[in-house]
């Protein structure tokens, strides 16, 4: 059966959720699922925003069966061309030949890489920044969100409803589960992370391309944010909040004055030098202090843990002369992302030549202000006296830096 949503008197969710796969683009771990937003408008003519994954497809069918009840389908506007989206279009089209395909031209060129045997002579709509297509009572304004998250990504803003619909913007791992508004939710420390995680990994890179996107929504009035994963936004409060979120997160300002630790150790001596460093941490009043053993903890937590505090710690065995796998994994996953403005620490460990410091040193040079705090901590094999000494006196270091930061 059906599982649409009516939104409105024109509106309807037609997306579901998926809580079996184990990795979003088989990378993320996503262990509450994930939801694939699709909107319908039933004006004079109809229209489809965005499609679904496979993994939803049957459901989709039904739930557009069920609201166009008959009608056929006039519009399907494509704002993100990635499967997770666009995999079920070829199976709508099939459905309803009669549909315009409307995206822009980096998106016809990509329905062609990814559909090549789809002919769609005569069905093609190809929109231009600022374009915009009525379809009734309704008038949608197409605009230019290239690397948000893909080049060919546009958002779709209802001028009569004063809907955007955002693409992979302003969207969030976790599946729907009965409440499609985030206003339904607390939206507290937990939804927040998972936001984070999904921001940080997705789109984390394209700070630049989000702040432009940013700054072309700062001129219209937005009443609800429609994205393509996670819950709808509408309470102007909730939506102001998401916004100084993604400003934040697309500047790569931090958002606590706190302390991560990322440790790799193999067999306890460089994890017992960042427990050293942790404790000394506390003693100092550092609040929140976060450790992570990098060999345990999925890299896209990780990574989202850059994004959010102002002071980072790697503390790392030299493996193979070079950095411990995983730790050598998460920098350069750090550099790819783009983490910038931070405040850094390295501590590192080797029996014979130990190189893990220098080496991420190399690394985190080809990144944008990061602030060394202090030398990095060598230890050879185990810490000693000495060690605890250069710990407690980096500890210092820390913490006077972490209490006479600002968040700007
Ligand atoms: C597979 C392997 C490769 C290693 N390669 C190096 C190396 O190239 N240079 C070095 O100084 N130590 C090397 N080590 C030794 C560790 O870096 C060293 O024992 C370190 O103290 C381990 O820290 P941990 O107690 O935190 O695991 C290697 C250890 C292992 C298991
Ligand atoms: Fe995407
Ligand atoms: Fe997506």
């Amino acid at each position: 059966m059906h599982q649409a949503i009516q939104m409105s008197d024109t509106l309807w969710y037609l997306g579901s959720s998926d809580r079996r796969l184990a990795k979003f683009e088989n990378c993320h771990p996503v262990p509450l699922g994930i939801s694939y937003n699709s909107y319908l408008v039933m004006d004079e003519k109809t229209v489809l925003l965005d499609t679904v994954d496979h993994s939803i497809c049957g459901v989709f069918l039904e739930n557009i069966k069920s609201v166009l009840n008959g009608r056929p389908l006039d519009y399907i506007i494509v704002n993100h061309m990635e499967p997770d989206h666009c995999a079920t279009l070829a199976e709508v089209l099939l459905r309803y030949p009669e549909a315009t395909v409307v995206g822009s031209a980096k998106t016809h060129a990509m329905i062609k890489q990814f559909f090549g045997d789809l002919n769609l002579q005569g069905k093609v709509m190809q929109v231009k920044e600022n374009d915009t297509l009525s379809t009734g009572h309704h008038n949608f304004r197409f605009i230019l969100a290239p690397m948000v998250h893909w080049p060919e990504v546009t958002v779709t803003y209802d001028e009569t409803e004063k809907i955007l619909f955002s693409a992979d913007a302003f969207g969030t791992f976790g599946a729907l589960s009965g409440n499609l508004y985030a206003d339904q939710l607390d939206f507290g420390d937990f939804e927040l992370s998972e936001m984070r995680r999904y921001y940080s990994n997705i789109v984390g890179k394209y700070g630049l391309q989000v702040q432009a996107l940013l700054n072309k929504a700062a001129g219209l009035d937005i009443q609800m944010i429609c994205p393509l994963h996670g819950p709808v936004w509408r309470a102007a409060n909730k939506i102001q909040w998401l916004i100084e979120k993604y400003s934040r997160w697309a500047t790569y300002r931090p958002e606590d004055n706190e302390v991560v630790i990322f440790y790799a150790s193999i067999y306890g001596g460089t994890e017992n030098a960042a427990e050293v460093l942790a404790n000394a941490l506390g003693a100092k009043k550092v609040k929140n202090i976060k450790m992570y053993d990098v060999s345990v903890t999925d890299v896209s937590y990780l990574v989202s843990e850059a994004f959010r505090a102002s002071h980072l710690v790697f503390a790392s065995a030299t493996y193979n002369n070079e950095i411990f796998p995983y730790m050598e994994n998460l920098i350069r996953d750090l550099a790819a992302h783009n983490v910038q403005n931070r405040s850094i620490a390295l501590v590192e460990n080797g029996s014979w030549a130990p190189v893990s410091g220098k080496k991420m040193s190399e690394l985190f040079s080809s990144m944008k202000n990061m602030n060394f705090l202090q030398d990095t901590v060598t230890l050879k094999s185990r810490g000693h006296e000495e060690q605890r000494l250069q710990l407690l006196s980096l500890a210092d270091t820390i913490a006077e830096s972490v209490f006479a930061a600002e968040l700007h």
